[in-house]
């Protein structure tokens, strides 16, 4: 791996430029002179003391690799140096807030503070000036968040474009991702229950759960067909016949979403599904290029998994009937992917532009989160699954378009639950860049 913290150090500047950038068009498009971010507060359990896991605002977490500073507030005015208000209590029951280290300090202008309150000392003159984007629970006297739509709808479209220092860190993301992978499925080939592979997981990444950028889906049978399934079983099944695992890494906030699914039984029907659904995938990745629409690849990645449903006798209809009577929605009942980074979802799926405008979903396609064109530096997961769920099964069989499914066929794939492969792909000038696929090469050397 090449040093990442040199390139993190190099890479730094010129991404904090263009989030300057990006805010200073923001404020003026808004007509505000100051961008103000709190980083966030702890949320407690209703008639309790305990806290809900902290999440840093996706704002302020854009501009530096700090994900744990409740009570932080950062701003930006145009054409000063950005300041940096750090919370770190006197407080001997919690860990505290590191002091401020690494190649990024330099850049701003960093106050500490020992208490909350303080920080109004520190934030701007005239609150009515500022665009405040935080959760509105950060409000600080005057500071209560605004998150003026016209600012918030530039900043979001504009961070679908990724900067080189933010793709450096979804290496890292997926590399850590990539490592989980690796031992949960070597968990799964020893027979370990789904919560047993989660600890596997855990292990190998060295996150704990509130650091995942998402609840793991570990699914074993008849579990991969429910999509988010979190149950985490504490007894392996008698008889293991496929594992589906959608679990990523996290790296200064930043995400990687990766999905595998193995089948026990390597020579079996279950494996022959998952190869197929596999070379689909891989051929839906080689799509992300500049220009590509990503309805258009949906629509198109529904016609290949319908024509994989046919081929493997599931089917009998065309794929355009399956695709247009809505019967490939049965067994892939999700949207093709959406944008990544600092939220595993990432926002602005649907922006036509910078302004507000949106792009509706293809009708028939309620779960696609993604509607954009693809451009360079936007990265994108990749995630076509085909599912056998009960419940959609159970309305299909009332329909007309039943007499073309062969039912034993499905009755007896019921019990693998379903297929979902994912990777998070970059669209470049050129060919897409695959950070999961590189990430498991790497790892493998
Ligand atoms: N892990 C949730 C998703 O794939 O979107
Ligand atoms: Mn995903
Ligand atoms: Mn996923």
């Amino acid at each position: 791996m090449p040093n990442q913290l040199t390139d993190l150090n190099l890479l730094y500047p010129e991404h904090l430029a263009t989030v300057i950038a990006r805010s200073d068009r923001a404020l003026l498009r808004g007509g505000f002179d100051h961008l103000v971010m709190p980083a966030g507060t702890a949320h407690y359990q209703f008639l309790d003391d305990r806290d809900y896991p902290f999440c840093v605002n996706p704002h302020f977490k854009h501009w530096l690799p700090v994900t744990r500073a409740p009570g932080s507030w950062l701003v930006h005015t145009p054409g000063r140096r950005p300041r940096l208000i750090y919370l770190q209590p006197h407080d001997y029951w919690h860990v505290v807030p590191e002091v401020p280290a690494g190649y990024w300090v330099d850049h701003f202008e960093i106050t500490i503070i020992r208490d909350a309150r303080e920080a109004l000392a520190h934030l701007p003159n005239d609150s009515a000036r500022c665009a405040i984007i935080g959760e509105p629970g950060a409000a600080l006297g005057d500071f209560v968040p605004n998150n003026p739509q016209a600012v918030i709808d530039l900043l979001h479209y504009q961070r679908a474009f990724k900067t080189p220092y933010e793709l450096a860190m979804m290496r890292v993301a997926s590399r850590i991702g990539a490592r989980g992978h690796r031992a949960a499925e070597e968990a799964f080939r020893n027979g370990a229950s789904e919560f047993a592979i989660h600890g596997a997981y855990l292990a190998a990444t060295q996150l704990t759960e509130n650091e995942l950028p998402y609840g793991n889906i570990i699914a074993l049978n008849e579990h991969g067909a429910v999509l988010h399934y979190t149950d985490l079983g504490r007894v392996p099944p008698v008889h293991p016949h496929s594992f589906l695992i959608d679990a990523g890494g996290s790296f200064h906030g930043y995400a990687s979403d990766i999905t595998r699914t193995w089948a026990w039984d390597r020579d079996g029907e279950f494996q022959d599904l998952i190869d197929a659904v596999e070379q689909a995938q891989l051929g839906f990745c080689a799509q992300v290029r500049a220009g590509q629409s990503y309805p258009d690849l949906h629509l198109h990645a529904h016609h290949v998994l319908a024509g994989v449903l046919r081929d493997h006798g599931f089917l009998r209809m065309s794929p355009e009937s399956a695709v247009e009577s809505g019967v490939s929605s049965v067994f892939f009942p999700h949207g093709l992917g959406h944008s990544i980074g600092l939220q595993v979802h990432d926002v602005a799926g649907f922006a036509a532009d910078d302004a507000g405008t949106t792009i509706p979903k293809p009708p028939g396609h309620p779960y696609l989160r993604l509607t954009r064109r693809l451009e360079p530096g936007m990265v994108t997961t990749i995630e076509p699954g085909l599912y056998f769920v009960d419940m959609l099964l159970a309305e299909l069989r009332t329909r007309p378009e039943a007499r073309d499914v062969d039912w034993d066929r499905v009755d007896a794939f019921r019990r693998y639950g379903g297929i979902r492969i994912e990777d998070d792909v970059v669209c470049t000038g050129g060919q897409p860049e695959n950070l999961t696929r590189d990430a498991f090469a790497a790892i493998a050397v």
